[in-house]
Parts: C-alpha cells; structure tokens; sequence
C-alpha cells in the first residue's frame, strides 16, 4: 500500500541516499536537515519502504513545493504522480488555496508530471540555477486548490 508519511530527523541519511541516486541536483545534506527539523517532509512508502520524498512550505494560505525525489530504482512507476495527487488533496482539504513550484526549464520529466497534474506557468527566472553545465532557467509554476473536490 502506498501513502505519505511525515518524516523526522532520523530518516535523514535514508532520504539522502535516495536524494543523491534520483539525480544530479540532489540537496545539501544541511538543507535537507533543517526541512526535517521544521516538519517540512514527507516521504513516499511502499509497505513501509521509503522510495522517495516531497519537502513543502506552507505560509498562510500557500504551499510551496521546494523538492521532490523518487529513488532512481523506483521511477516511472507511477510513484510521484500518486504522491503529488494525494499531497495536493490534502492540502485542499486543510484550507490551502494556492501551491506553487520551480523546476528546471531542461527538466522535461518534471514539468510533464506537473503539467499533467495542472501547473501552469505563472512565471520564468533567467538563468535561476547554476550547474557545471552552465545557467539554466527556472519556470515558476502554480496550481490554485480551491476547485479540488
Ligand atoms: C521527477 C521525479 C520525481 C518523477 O518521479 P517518478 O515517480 O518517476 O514519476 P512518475 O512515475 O509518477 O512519472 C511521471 C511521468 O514521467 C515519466 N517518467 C518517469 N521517469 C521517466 C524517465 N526516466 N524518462 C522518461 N519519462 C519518465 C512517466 O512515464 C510519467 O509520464 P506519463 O504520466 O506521461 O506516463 C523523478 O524522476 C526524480 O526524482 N527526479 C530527480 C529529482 C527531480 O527532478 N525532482 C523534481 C524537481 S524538484
């Protein structure tokens, strides 16, 4: 059975292994040490397995997306697709009016899932992330909650 569990500071090794085998833009270990002292994760079980993970920030009435990983042995099954389904869900159900992302312009795999879970495009930051590969653009997405049964 699959479901979403809050993750605490223990989990952290654990997430950062699956971080670092998702791909090559896995967090600083710091970064993910504070999400999990601020409550700020959630990860993605299987029958207790842990295949993956969302860090979130709501501020007043708005949820930001700040990551995402699925363990590379567990992707394209379908496993973020369910995870953001739900999570989004429940954010509606808690009084959430708005949730918003930045992903990468390049990253194809990303914007597809969000797309096809309706984000829109609310905006574009030239050049956002730097990588060995050079500057790359962040597209602001967003999804308004409030018409989620
Ligand atoms: C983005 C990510 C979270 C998707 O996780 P996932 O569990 O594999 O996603 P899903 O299985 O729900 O698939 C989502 C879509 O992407 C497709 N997909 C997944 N992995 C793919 C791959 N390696 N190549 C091509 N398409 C892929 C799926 O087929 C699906 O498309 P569909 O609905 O049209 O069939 C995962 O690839 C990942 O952790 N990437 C590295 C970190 C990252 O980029 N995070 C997001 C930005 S913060």
């Amino acid at each position: 059975m699959r479901r979403l569990v809050r993750a605490s500071v223990p989990d952290r090794d654990r997430l950062a292994a699956i971080d670092r085998s998702a791909g090559p833009h896995s967090w600083p270990e710091t970064a993910l040490s504070r999400a999990l002292e601020r409550q700020q994760v959630l990860t993605i079980e299987i029958d207790d397995d842990i295949v993956g993970f969302l860090v979130e920030n709501r501020v007043l009435d708005e949820t930001t997306l700040l990551h995402l990983a699925v363990g590379a042995e567990h992707q394209g099954r379908g496993h973020a697709g369910w995870a953001l389904k739900a999570w989004l869900a429940d954010l509606a159900r808690s009084g959430q009016c708005r949730c918003l992302l930045e992903v990468r312009a390049g990253n194809q795999v990303a914007v597809r899932l969000y797309e096809r879970l309706g984000f829109e495009d609310i905006g574009r930051r030239k050049g956002y992330y730097s990588s060995p590969e050079g500057a790359e653009d962040a597209r602001v997405m967003a999804k308004r909650l409030t018409d989620i049964p």
